[in-house]
């Protein structure tokens, strides 16, 4: 049998699905200051928008999302990934009442992916979103085909189409399939930041020198100055929007 089931109903679940889906991940992502700083607030507060897909007691999928107030100006969205999260939780903190999903992730597993499953999640997760009275539904999208392209900046990018006017990158085309359009790159939306060592770790590649680095998963370069032993990674996102709640359902 197949159901979505929330963190909020399941926290032990959403435990083991994240342990389990972890792998989908290039390692740097996980060490997110921001993300680690507010992990446990987030789990916390928004444990209704983080939506599994359970089939025979296994999670096949897991979507994360926050909710926050925005007013539907582009230039008044979130400093990206990063911002999204602070502007949730320090909202939620202060009581000012969100009007605004924004996933975070979305994992399918490997065995279970190019299936449809991401939009089955992002559709439970709008349901979901709908039932708490939410109307706007955001993601700071991170394509999963940019990582083949480092160089080229997200400005350029996001505008590769097909021919069938879909874009090139697949995770994009699965949010226009489903109504979503882009509104804009969101530059420095995930920031992580290590010693050389662990830039070395996470990446599994050395780095011998100073300099700017082609890192397996990161869809920007890697920053390392070895001379004060530190690495930085500036990640692009790039935000898209999918319909109105109230004017799709
Ligand atoms: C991105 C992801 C969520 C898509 O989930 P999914 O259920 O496979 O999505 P869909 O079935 O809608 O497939 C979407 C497109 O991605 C393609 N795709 C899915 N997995 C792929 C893979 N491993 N390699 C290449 N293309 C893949 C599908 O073929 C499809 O392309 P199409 O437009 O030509 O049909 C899933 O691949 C995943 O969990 N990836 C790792 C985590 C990640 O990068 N998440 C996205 C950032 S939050």
């Amino acid at each position: 049998m197949r159901e979505i089931i929330t963190a909020g109903e399941r926290p032990d679940l959403k435990k083991a699905a994240v342990a389990a889906l972890r792998g989908e991940w290039p390692a740097f992502v996980l060490h997110d200051a921001v993300s680690t700083t507010h992990r446990q607030a987030v789990g916390e507060y928004f444990a209704r928008y983080d939506v599994m897909l359970v089939e025979d007691g296994e999670v096949l999928a897991l979507a994360v999302a926050v909710a926050l107030r925005w007013d539907g100006v582009v230039s008044t969205l979130p400093d990206g990934y990063d911002g999204a999260l602070v502007a949730a939780v320090t909202e939620h903190e202060s009581g000012v009442a969100p009007d605004t999903v924004c996933l975070m992730s979305a994992t399918v597993r490997p065995d279970r992916a190019r299936g449809g499953l991401a939009g089955v999640m992002l559709t439970a997760l709008r349901e979901r979103a709908a039932d708490a009275g939410l109307t706007r539904v955001i993601v700071p999208v991170r394509p999963t085909l940019k990582a083949r392209y480092p160089l080229t900046p997200m400005a350029d990018f996001h505008r590769w189409t097909r021919a069938d006017g879909l874009h090139l990158d697949p995770w994009i085309r699965t949010h226009q399939r489903l109504g979503a359009e882009i509104l804009a790159p969101a530059p420095n939306s995930m920031v992580v930041t290590g010693t050389v060592g662990e830039w070395e770790d996470w990446a599994a590649m050395a780095f011998p020198q100073s300099g700017h680095y082609v890192v397996p998963g990161a869809l920007d370069l890697v920053e390392i100055d070895r001379e004060r032993d530190h690495g930085v990674y500036r990640e692009t996102n790039l935000w898209m929007r999918h319909p109105d709640i109230a004017a799709s359902s």
